[in-house]
Formats: C-alpha cells, structure tokens, sequence
C-alpha cells in the first residue's frame, strides 16, 4: 500500500477545476477540448497550481453534459481522443502538476452498455441497476405507481417505469442516469476496474461524483414530505464506508490525491472519510456553507446570504475537521453553482456592483484560501467571472434549469420572475465560456461557443489581467503561493475567533503553528468582512494579544486602522486583512 498523502502535502497543495466543455476551444466547433487544455497549461502553471481537475470527458449523450456516462474507458470525440489525452498527462506532469479526474460512478448514462444489455433482458445487467415493482401494481406489465415518493435532483420523480425491464428504475438524478447497484459485487469490481484504468494511464488523483450515495438503504420507501428529502436518506448510507476503502485498495490509489463530493453528508461521516487511518479519501466536497442563501433550505426561492450561518458552518467544518483528523477541500465555485462573487456581493443576475467585485472575489479568495484543507479554484474564478445574467430562459443549457424553470412557471410564477430566480441559482451560471481576451467571444472559441459568453469578459479576462499589479489574478497567484511558502497555512490549527458585536458579517480565525520554521510567522489572523458598510472588528481575549507586534501579511485596502490597546480592527465594505505575527 502506498503511503497516504501527509498533511503537509495536502496542505501546500492547490486544485484548479477546469469544466471541459468551456475552458479552451482548439477546434472552433464550439466546445472546449483537450488540446485546448494542453494549450493553457503554461497559464496554470503560471497560477502556480499543482492538480488540474478535469471535469468529464468520456462518451456521453450529454444530457447532463458529460456526468451521464455511456463509456468510462474512452474519450468523447468531441473532446479529443485518448492520444490527445496522454499528451496532456505527459505535458502537464513536464511542468510539474497532476491530472485528477472526475469518476461517476453512482449512475451511468442509460446508454452506457450496462443498461442497454439489461434492457435487452441480460439477467445479470439488470442486476447492475436499482429495479422496482410499482405501489399498487396488479403484476407483470402493470406499472402501478412509482415505488416510493423520492424525488431526483433535477425535479419530479427518482422512479421511472420502463416496459423493457418490467420494473421501475432508481434515478438519483437525471432520467437519463440510472443509478447502479453497489451492494452487487460485479458492479463494485467493475467500478475499480475503471479507476485502475485511469490510473495506470497516469492519472495523478480522483473527484468521486456524489459519492456519499452509491450505498442506498437497506429498505426503501417513502420520506416524509415531498420526497426531496430522499437525498439525505440515501446519503452516507450503510455501506458506503466499507465500499470505499474497497474501491481505493482494489483500484490502488490509496496515497493518491483524491476528493470525494458529498451530497447532504454530515460532519461525522466527513471525518469518517478523510482520516487517514479509514484509507477512504483525502478529503470532501460538503456543501452547507453554499445553502445559506436558499429560503428555508429551498434552492429555488432566493434569500440574502445569511452570514451568521456561513460564520457558524465555517466554524463547525473547519474545528471539527480538526478534531477529527479530517481535511477539507476548501471552495466557493464549481460547475454546478452560481458564481460567489455574484452570490455574496450584493445579488442581481447581471453580476456585481461596479465598484466593489474585485474586493468582493478578493475577500472570497482569502477567507478560504487560509483555513485548514486544499483550496480549489474553479476556472475563472481568478479572474474575477460572475454569472452571465442571461437575458432569456433560451440561452440557458442545463436541464435542472430548465426543468426547474418550467416547475416554477406551473407553481404560478410570472415568465420574468422565473428568469430571475434561474439567472441567480442556475449551474450555467458558472458554466460560460472562460474569459481569456477582450476578443470574440472572450477568445475561448473562434467558433460558435456553446453557451453564451458573460458580458462583462471585455474588462474582466485573463489578459486584461496577468501581470496587471493589483489584479484578481494576481491576487490569486499570491495566495497560491503563500499557502507553499508558509507553513503556517499548510499546517497550521485553526480557530474561529469572534469579532465582536460591531461586525456581525465578518468571519475571523486564526491559524497557529508553534513550530514555524525560524523566519516565519507562527500566527495568523485572517478577518474577512462580508459586509458591505465599513464596520469594526472587536477582538478580545487571546486574540487581542500581541495585536501590536502583528505585521500586514495580506491586505485589500491601502489604508486601514489598528488600534492594539482596544483590540480594534476597522474594516471598509468587503475588505480582508490576514495579520500575520
Ligand atoms: C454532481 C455533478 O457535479 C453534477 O454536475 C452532476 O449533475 C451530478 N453530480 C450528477 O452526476
């Protein structure tokens, strides 16, 4: 067994996601490829990067563009082929980063061969998926109802009745993907056949797609409610645990970088998966800290971002990780959400208030670039990109979209109110073109790109921005590379600290390391004001001490007033400061 990757490593590392279908077009047909990758590599090394997490590029009907896989060995055409794909391993690992790549493993597209041999009445295909009589069925051919009231992510019934099986399938998701069954054990083994196979191409580490639901209740039936909650009966369920340090040994990646993207989970599952004695994975995606502007936990009702609550789930993630022995894989942005910068900085479709959204992506970037765990930037983000604010409901992609808008219109919305809702929460809102010039079409294609461009690349692009001082990017670049610099942020502890009564929207913590090397500092803290009104930060106790000997490691304003013998911080509208002793 190799050995697993140490705190240290994880701790200096950083992951950059690219979305495939709209990073980088080498062809003009529309569609980011991977020589596109292989084209921007010098631009990540440039960010200073260590894994590129490629999003999926395997053969797929694209109804959920590319995480509806009809092959797990092979590349879609439209995205190049497997010799484009080892050129890129080869290339990347020539400027010294890794490839992760994205495993679906939950479900596959209902025309992956698995499915198609079942539907063509295969025994032991069937057996691969989640197959159901109905409620209230009179026998063979009668569909009855669906078996239980769950609902799938992306609106109406997880349940679909299908003639050639006789039965009801599970569907976790789209339609289009069936769910596997992981208590057959052909299915386990053929799900690390697929791994090992990206691995012995070159493959440097794994993100595991919904992970947290491929161990499904041993009994099924309804949820209280509207059966939405079906997501979190089904997550972390009664197997998952021992399925995955199955997956891993079988596979052989253990001591490999990988990431496990958890729906609905919790704290004690998290821990359970990101210790290194458990030899499951490095770390998890949990998401509660992007629900804190859904009204009463629904997605689809817009609400302020509610800053306590993020404060608290920060809090809760980071110190209990700790305690636990768990890591964090720390993110605003991915390709299925809005962009935080658009999120976070004062709400409105067509992205930010002109004056504020670089302090706005700056505080982001530095309130999770410092706590414990391994920050992630999803493309663009370093720029500064927002959501598009698309002026109609066409020039949306994404079928949860467009089912959810359509939902919202028969729930008795009005056209215009239905957009606005969609414009603020829909996953192609991060899913536009990456902006890398003020030329046509921000220089991502010189084709028709297949989705359209935000309106704001002409200021906001890579270009305008690399080695502009004072730039997101290279704002970010900083960041980067402080977290190799500093061991401080590596490995530090970290604890949340309060910021007094005067500054309800800041999130402030500290990071420690005793042991610095000489020459570093042992202390941070990180202050990060989600407030829009200048306010003052109160420290007190503990983190109140030494305040006059701290020094300004990092900082969004010029100018800025400390007073030690109070414990007082000012802070402007949006500002971060990360002292450092
Ligand atoms: C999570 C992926 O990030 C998302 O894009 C996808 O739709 C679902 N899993 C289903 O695979």
């Amino acid at each position: 067994m190799s050995k697993t990757m140490s705190k240290h490593d994880l701790g200096s590392s950083v992951v950059y996601q690219i979305y495939i279908k709209s990073f980088c077009d080498s062809d003009g047909d529309g569609i980011g490829d991977l020589p596109g990758i292989v084209s921007k590599l010098d631009y990540l090394k440039y960010l200073g990067v260590d894994y590129i997490w490629i999003t999926p590029f395997f053969p797929s009907p694209q109804r959920d563009n590319g995480y509806d896989v009809s092959d797990y060995c092979a590349i879609d055409p439209a995205y190049g082929t497997m010799d484009d794909f080892d050129a890129l391993v080869a290339e990347a690992r020539r400027r010294g980063m890794g490839i992760m790549l994205d495993m679906v493993l939950c479900h596959t597209s209902s025309e992956h061969e698995w499915f198609q041999r079942a539907l063509a009445g295969e025994e032991r295909y069937r057996r691969y998926y989640i197959l159901r009589d109905g409620r209230g069925s009179s026998g063979p051919g009668d569909p009855g109802e669906p078996p239980t009231n769950w609902q799938c992510a992306f609106g109406g019934s997880a349940w679909e009745w299908e003639p050639r099986l006789g039965k009801w399938y599970l569907h976790m998701h789209d339609v289009s993907q069936p769910d596997l069954d992981w208590t057959n054990p052909e299915v386990r083994e053929a799900c690390a056949d697929v791994v090992r196979f990206w691995r012995d191409r070159g493959v440097r580490g794994f993100r595991f797609d919904v992970v947290n639901l491929i161990s499904k209740p041993e009994v099924i039936e309804d949820v209280p409610g509207s059966g939405s909650a079906c997501r979190a009966l089904v997550a972390d369920g009664p197997h998952v645990h021992e399925y995955l340090q199955e997956l891993v040994e079988r596979a052989g990646i253990d001591g490999m970088i990988t990431v496990g993207e958890m729906a609905a989970t919790n704290l004690e599952n998290c821990v359970r998966y990101t210790n290194p004695a458990s030899h499951e994975l490095s770390m998890t995606f949990s998401f509660h800290h992007l629900k804190v502007d859904y009204k009463d936990g629904k997605k689809w009702e817009l609400a302020d971002p509610d800053i306590a609550r993020l404060r608290q789930i920060f809090s809760d993630w980071q110190e209990g990780m700790q305690a636990g022995e768990g890591w964090n894989a720390l993110f605003w942005n991915n390709h299925d959400q809005p962009r935080a910068i658009s999120r976070f900085g004062g709400r409105g479709g067509a992205g930010y208030p002109d004056t504020s959204w670089e302090k706005v992506g700056k505080m982001l970037a530095t309130c999770t670039h410092f706590m414990q765990g391994t920050p992630y930037i999803f493309q663009g983000e370093e720029l500064g990109m927002t959501n598009p604010g698309y002026p109609s409901i066409d020039d949306y992609r994404d079928v949860e979209s467009k089912n959810y808008y359509r939902i919202m219109i028969e729930g008795g919305k009005s056209p215009a109110e239905a957009l606005r809702v969609v414009s603020e929460r829909s996953r192609d809102d991060g899913r536009t073109p990456m902006q890398w010039s003020a030329a046509a079409h921000a220089g991502f294609t010189t084709g028709e790109p297949w989705i359209g461009v935000a309106p704001n690349y002409e200021r906001v692009n890579a270009e305008a921005e690399a080695g502009v001082e004072g730039s997101m990017l290279e704002f970010y670049r900083r960041l980067v590379c402080l977290r190799k610099e500093l061991d401080v942020v590596a490995e530090g502890a970290v604890r949340f600290v309060d910021a007094g009564p005067a500054a309800p929207k800041v999130i402030a913590y500290e990071r420690v390391l005793e042991d610095a090397p000489a020459g570093q500092p042992k202390r941070l803290l990180v202050l990060c004001s989600f407030d829009n009104e200048p306010c003052a930060v109160r420290l007190s106790g503990a983190a109140a001490e030494g305040l006059g000997d701290a020094g300004v490691l990092l900082g969004t304003y010029p100018r800025r007033l400390i007073d030690p013998a109070s414990g007082m911080v000012a802070l402007h509208a949006f500002e971060a400061l990360v002292l450092a002793w």
